[in-house]
């Protein structure tokens, strides 16, 4: 079993390196290539999935899948063609955006990139599912993740990683930055723009939103596949879902599940009174003009 120290020494190879207002990770990101991602001719069946890391990307993977494969689970078991093991490609990764252009369609990609650095004829081809979650779920389950995941440096506390996720000294940076540039440039694109909690409160309705907007016609049937086999009971289940064909290398599975806990408002079992005093402070200077508001505790769900 890895231990702890592995871990340390693992992430050593991999920093955070500033490019372009934005934190890319040694070894996983090529400047040069984030760079070309901008250039990228777009057809009009792509679709790009965006997020800020830990708002649910994996789930909307398995959403789009199983709505490509008209809700046939089996689909999720055969991805295996990409090394890394991901359900649906990053674009950003190494390799990945060479192998973007002359991919079959349609062509699903996931990012966690900021507005500046995407294709710009998403402007007028493609589409866009931005999935936003509440960012206290988010800091707590990047928390987790940063355990996790070797090429992230695993946090000295709870608490160091708090002011880190704060000052957007983490990859992806600023969660306030993120969401506020994506959604100012909402229009600017065909984008979805769908939050997690929307999801946790009523998934048949956030499926059926996501096959409208993706144009796909399934049955009732087929959807209800879709729905089951993306609930968090299921979706922990399954291997993919959870990256366990990673490589130890990138993901130490001895430190727990990727599929946690999948519910909203857990930060309430981790902050502290001051943490959210604080947390409160940021987020109300920082959200100020924004026009939605977040559901922050499960039991807020009428
Ligand atoms: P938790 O760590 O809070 O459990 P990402 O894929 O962007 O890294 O997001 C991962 C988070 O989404 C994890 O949050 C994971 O459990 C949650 N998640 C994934 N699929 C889910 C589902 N079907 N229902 C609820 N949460 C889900």
């Amino acid at each position: 079993m890895e231990s702890d120290n592995s871990k340390t020494q693992n992430h050593q190879n991999h920093e955070l390196v500033p490019h372009k207002g934005f934190k890319l990770i040694s070894g996983t990101h090529d400047p040069d290539d984030v760079d070309q991602i901008y250039n990228l001719e777009i057809r009009d069946s792509d679709v790009f999935v965006v997020t800020y890391p830990k708002s649910g990307t994996i789930w909307m993977q398995q959403i789009l899948l199983l709505l490509e494969s008209k809700g046939d689970v089996s689909a999720i078991s055969q991805v295996n063609n990409y090394s890394n093991g991901d359900l649906i490609p990053w674009i950003e990764l190494n390799g990945n955006r060479q192998a973007f252009i002359t991919a079959p369609s349609p062509r699903l990609r996931v990012t966690h990139l900021q507005y500046q650095f995407m294709p710009s004829a998403l402007s007028h081809k493609g589409k866009v599912i931005y999935v936003a979650r509440n960012p206290k779920d988010v800091l707590v389950s990047y928390f987790h993740f940063h355990k996790l995941a070797n090429m992230l440096e695993t946090p000295k506390d709870f608490n160091d990683f708090f002011e880190k996720f704060l000052k957007g000294d983490v990859f992806g940076c600023s969660w306030f930055d993120h969401i506020k540039t994506f959604h100012a440039h909402k229009d600017d694109m065909n984008m979805l723009f769908i939050t997690y909690e929307e999801m946790v409160q009523d998934l048949q309705s956030a499926v059926e939103r996501i096959a409208l907007f993706l144009g796909k016609e399934l049955t009732d049937e087929q959807l209800a596949n879709v729905v089951k086999y993306s609930t968090f009971n299921n979706m922990r289940k399954i291997p993919q879902a959870n990256y366990e064909q990673v490589p130890g290398d990138l993901l130490s599975h001895q430190q727990g599940k990727f599929m946690r806990k999948g519910t909203i408002g857990d930060w309430k079992n981790h902050f502290t009174v001051a943490q959210n005093e604080k947390f409160d402070e940021v987020f109300n200077k920082e959200m100020e003009d924004f026009p939605l508001s977040f559901l922050w505790d499960v039991s807020d769900i009428v």
